[in-house]
């Protein structure tokens, strides 16, 4: 894709939307930030404050707001948006709530002439992945979740100040649902090219006492923690996020778990979840398959099951 002609679209500018926006302009990821939001003046506002964080930047990016037909020419189309949420809200209903606003915003994307690359943000993240590919009919490597990113992201964090390394010298991730079924395939963990496995064999102690299920525990619940304390999360999402896009359009070829389509990978067909996935300019290149141990694979298992079982309930109420 070449540099100096990106566009991205933002639909959806709360608090993750606008943070997302504000890394990508001043990253320079792209150059041109189109925001949408329901609610126009908002949009408005988000992208005006957001051009004035540019007036002693590098940045030359060109942000406005706009409308779902100003997408046509968008290379990626990001959707962060969310229904206001109401006590008592069950997952499923979540689900639906965002099917619902999906409905009123991808034909209209997709009447614009779209024809780049979906990263979906909104939660449940694998669900509303798999449900707009299938509303905008487009190829499942071009419809993106977020998927286990973040997740991944404070898993690396986690062991960085475990270890007190650089997290670029941690190898780690999540896999399976953005959510509380997700694992972590120990085998493929390495700090410093060395296997985790074998970093626990030399210093039992490494851990300080924890368990390799503790860490998990660690990495699923920090979420609640963070939004109990402040209302929501969104450094974290926005720069993972701001990552995924910039392998898509600086066509990186880079390795980020994201939610894609599984076709037979891990012995499943047909689902969308957090695995992790080679990403260039065409979106999905390529799933990463591991040789799992026996343990992990059946962790996957019921994580990749729980999506499927979900995934069967949406499509009933569809
Ligand atoms: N995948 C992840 O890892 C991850 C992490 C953090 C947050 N999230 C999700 O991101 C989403 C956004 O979170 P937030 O904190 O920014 O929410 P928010 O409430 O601050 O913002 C949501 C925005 O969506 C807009 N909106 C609602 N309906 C719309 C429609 N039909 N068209 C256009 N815009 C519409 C609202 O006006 C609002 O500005 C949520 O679903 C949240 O759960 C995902």
């Amino acid at each position: 894709m070449a540099i100096g002609k990106t566009k991205v679209a933002v639909i959806g500018c709360g608090l993750v939307g606008s943070t997302l926006s504000y890394y990508l302009a001043s990253n320079r990821i792209c150059n041109k930030l189109l925001l949408i939001d329901l609610n126009e003046k908002k949009a408005w506002a988000e992208a005006t404050d957001l051009r004035h964080s540019l007036g002693y930047s590098n940045s030359k990016v060109q942000i406005e707001s706009g409308s779902y037909g100003d997408c046509g020419d968008a290379d990626v189309v990001i959707l962060a948006v969310a229904a206001p949420y109401r006590d008592g809200m069950t997952r499923l209903d979540m689900y639906e709530k965002a099917c619902s606003i999906m409905d009123s915003i991808i034909p209209p994307v997709m009447e614009s002439g779209f024809e780049g690359i979906f990263l979906v943000i909104t939660n449940p993240v694998d669900l509303i992945t798999q449900y707009v590919q299938k509303l905008s009919g487009l190829p499942d490597r071009k419809v993106i979740g977020t998927g286990t990113s973040l997740d991944s992201a404070r898993l690396r964090m986690y062991l960085a100040d475990l270890m007190d390394v650089d997290p670029r010298s941690v190898d780690a991730l999540c896999m399976g649902e953005h959510g509380d079924s997700q694992m972590i395939p120990w085998s493929q963990v390495t700090v410093g090219g060395k296997s985790f496995h074998h970093i626990l064999k030399d210093d039992p102690n490494r851990l300080g006492g924890l368990s390799l299920d503790d860490v998990l525990k660690e990495i699923t619940g920090i979420a609640y923690e963070v939004v109990r304390s402040k209302g929501a999360t969104c450094y974290g999402i926005a720069s993972v996020s701001g990552q995924i896009v910039r392998a898509i359009l600086f066509d990186e070829n880079k390795v980020i778990p994201v939610s894609c389509m599984l076709h037979g990978e891990y012995g499943f067909e047909g689902i969308y979840a957090g695995i992790p996935a080679v990403l260039n300019s065409q979106g999905v290149k390529e799933l990463v398959t591991y040789h799992l141990t026996e343990e992990e694979t059946a962790r996957l298992n019921r994580s990749l099951g729980i999506l499927e079982g979900c995934r069967r309930k949406g499509s009933e109420k569809e």
